[in-house]
């Protein structure tokens, strides 16, 4: 092993070992002794560098099956901790002589204890059984082996504040049926093996075939399936579906950017037509006309607007943002101002007019798709019957509405 005080004598040796011109520069600081603490106090469990206290802890006990990502729980510690794991693979050729033999003795014991007459308790059947699986599945070829060793050291301020973190790493790591122990008498060992240098001393090691290695990546990439959305497409890394629903999201919108002919408006329709399968209302902006052809094929309406065309935009149709009564207020006060931009401004009584005419005309006539020519109809009525005792100047009003005939609606 490499502690501080060799390494110390091999940063000498490699100095003195410098050419002769070169000799100026010992005497200098260099990034090492910048780096380095000034000295350390061991303890049977725990360390201390220059008033900070560090305890090294290993992984001991492996749960018998184990969720993908289940070192979230490490990695997510809310504490001052550095996690270090080494894996190494095992020459599959060597291993399988030992698995057979640990399969044999698993196995005479369980018969030895069938004999006596005893009852085998998964002591004895989860080893022999995945000792099994694994020696299968190397023989296949499908898995490899690896030994794995995890080890977790804890910092604090005080000792009171190390055995608190310590106990909280301890509880959280059991509820998930890790067990840990620190690494007594070899503290020093252990932080050589948490460093990033690739050194495992303390060589706590345990067997693991190549998916239950796996299982420790701490970077899953997760699946992405919403129940309520739809297909995406295939996550590269790991071949789940993308299953995604935008409308549950805080933002639904998106944008597709890819080189010309690449497939946008193949993914955008293929989009569509999924959407639509969920009872979506996909209304689409169509300036290059590319869209009619789907439209038509589901069954959509493809409204052509110009002068010239024969379907016109009713803005006083209600059938779609109509829920409840405060959405009348609301689509009133639109329509005001639409017809205010149609007759090229009202002024306040003439808005107030209107604004009473729309009224009725929407709780009068109780129709949700009446048209501009009975919002006519309703100022004629209220000119009749006000005309006298009101100063609305309904009259102007009438007359610049007569300009725009073509809102008229079928
Ligand atoms: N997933 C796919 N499977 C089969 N064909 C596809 C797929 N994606 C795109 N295509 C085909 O590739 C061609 C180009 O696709 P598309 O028109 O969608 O590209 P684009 O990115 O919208 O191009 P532009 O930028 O020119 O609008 C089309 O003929 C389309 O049918
Ligand atoms: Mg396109």
């Amino acid at each position: 092993m490499t502690n501080p005080i060799t390494l110390a004598k091999d940063w000498k040796k490699q100095h003195d070992e410098r050419p002769k011109e070169l000799t100026l520069s010992f005497g200098e600081q260099d990034s090492t002794d910048i780096l380095s603490y000034a000295g350390l106090e061991e303890q049977s469990d725990h360390l201390c560098i220059d008033g900070v206290y560090i305890r090294t802890l290993f992984i001991s006990g492996y749960p018998f099956v184990a969720s993908s990502g289940w070192l979230d729980t490490l990695i997510n510690f809310n504490h001052d901790a550095d996690i270090s794991y080494h894996l190494h693979e095992v020459n599959a050729l060597q291993a399988l002589p030992q698995l057979n033999r640990k399969i044999t003795e698993l196995e005479s014991t369980r018969r030895a204890m069938i004999k006596a007459g005893k009852i085998v308790g998964s002591e004895i059947t989860d080893p022999l059984d995945s000792a099994m699986e694994l020696r299968d599945k190397i023989q296949r070829g499908q898995e490899k082996l690896f030994q794995m060793s995890i080890y977790v050291s804890v910092r604090a301020e005080s000792l009171a504040e190390l055995n608190k973190t310590t106990k909280l790493l301890e509880t959280t790591l059991s509820a998930r049926l890790f067990y840990t122990k620190v690494a007594r008498y070899q503290q020093l060992e252990a932080l050589q093996s948490i460093l990033p240098r690739a050194e495992d001393q303390l060589g706590q090691k345990r067997n693991l075939d190549s998916s239950s290695a796996a299982l420790s990546f701490p970077f899953m990439s997760s699946e992405l399936v919403q129940e309520s959305g739809i297909l995406y497409g295939v996550n590269k890394s790991n071949n789940s579906l993308v299953i995604l629903d935008r409308f549950s999201l805080h933002n639904a919108n998106s944008i597709v950017f890819a080189q010309s002919g690449s497939g946008k408006s193949y993914a955008t329709k293929v989009e569509i037509l999924r959407q639509l399968m969920q009872g979506t209302k996909v209304i689409v902006v169509d300036p290059e006309r590319e869209y009619k052809l789907l439209t038509e094929s589901v069954g959509g309406t493809y409204i052509k607007l110009s002068a010239k065309s024969d379907e016109k935009i009713n803005p006083f149709d209600l059938t779609t943002t109509y829920r409840k009564r405060s959405d009348l207020a609301e689509h009133v006060q639109n329509l005001t101002e639409v017809i205010s931009l149609m007759a090229e401004g009202l002024s306040a009584s003439e808005k107030a007019a209107l604004d009473k005419a729309l009224l009725r005309l929407y709780e009068g006539s109780g129709r949700i798709q009446p048209v501009l020519s009975d919002l006519y109809h309703e100022l004629k009525l209220a000119e009749e019957s006000y005309a006298s005792t009101c100063e609305f100047e309904l009259k102007a009003l009438n007359v610049r509405m007569f300009c725009f005939p073509s809102l008229h609606q079928h």
